[in-house]
């Protein structure tokens, strides 16, 4: 939405299909930049998507890859002699863990999951970065990082650095723990990699629709106090939140960049 505000074309491609995506961007406008945005580790589902093929579309079509892993980073990362589950080690980020470089790609990763703290950060080709800093309103206009967040950020890192491949080797314990009980007991999850990221939904979103309109005109229970719709239960809430986190390709017409 922000994007469109900003003049930007805003086009929607299947969900994992690097084929559907490619033809969008054939059939874009050549010349203008154009940006891949997608989720790594997924907030609802717990999988990541193969970005390997969705990175070389961004290298020969001239276009950038943007993949916000704000659940992947700190968790998964780099395969190496050192990891100690199939999270990886170092938890530097799902690019990381697809043994992929920054090539065309624009990193973005948060600490408010995986850190505890307010923070989040950007990695970008240079010429993007000294655009941004002065395009962007957050960074023109916002002040700095709380220092409590900056404070909780570097213990976190050092926490990361002292103990956390021990920290993901119980995570994935746990996870895989979990993920074998909801299997015995038949509840679905999508969650397939095993990271530790669950949405259990209790209804399907064909259910959910036929819920919301026949209560949305009829029945009084569904308003609360004030008037207003009170919001589904959480588990529905969630599923509402998975069916719309979908992958976008943006052509920025009016964005300017270098
Ligand atoms: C994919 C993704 N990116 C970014 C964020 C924003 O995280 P925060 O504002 O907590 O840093 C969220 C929030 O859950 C998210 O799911």
């Amino acid at each position: 939405m922000t994007a469109a505000g900003h003049g930007a074309t805003v086009v929607r491609f299947r969900h994992d299909d690097p084929e559907h995506l490619e033809d969008l961007v054939r059939a874009s406008e050549p010349g203008i930049p154009r940006i891949i945005a997608m989720d790594g580790l997924n907030s609802m589902t717990g999988n990541a998507p193969d970005l390997a093929p969705f990175a070389r579309i961004a290298r020969e079509h001239e276009a950038l890859l943007y993949v916000d892993d704000a659940h992947g980073f700190g968790v998964i990362g780099e395969r190496s002699e050192a990891e100690r589950c199939d999270y990886g080690a170092r938890g530097n980020s799902v690019i990381r863990h697809q043994g992929l470089d920054y090539d065309h790609t624009i990193i973005v990763g948060g600490f408010s999951k995986a850190y505890s703290s307010l923070l989040s950060f950007i990695g970008l080709p240079t010429r993007l970065k000294e655009a941004l800093k002065v395009l962007a309103p957050p960074y023109l206009y916002s002040g700095p990082s709380p220092v409590a967040s900056l404070a909780t950020t570097i213990a976190g890192l050092d926490v990361n650095e002292a103990r956390g491949e021990d920290v993901r080797e119980q995570l994935w314990r746990n996870t895989d723990r979990l993920l074998r009980g909801l299997r015995e007991l038949r509840i679905h999850t999508p969650n397939r990699s095993g990271f530790p990221l669950m949405d259990c939904p209790t209804t399907s979103r064909y259910r959910l629709r036929a819920r919301n309109a026949s209560t949305s005109s009829d029945t009084p229970a569904s308003t609360s106090g004030n008037g207003r719709s009170r919001s589904p239960p959480r588990s529905e809430r969630s599923t509402i939140r998975r069916n719309s986190t979908s992958r976008r390709l943006i052509s920025a017409r009016s964005t300017p960049c270098p």
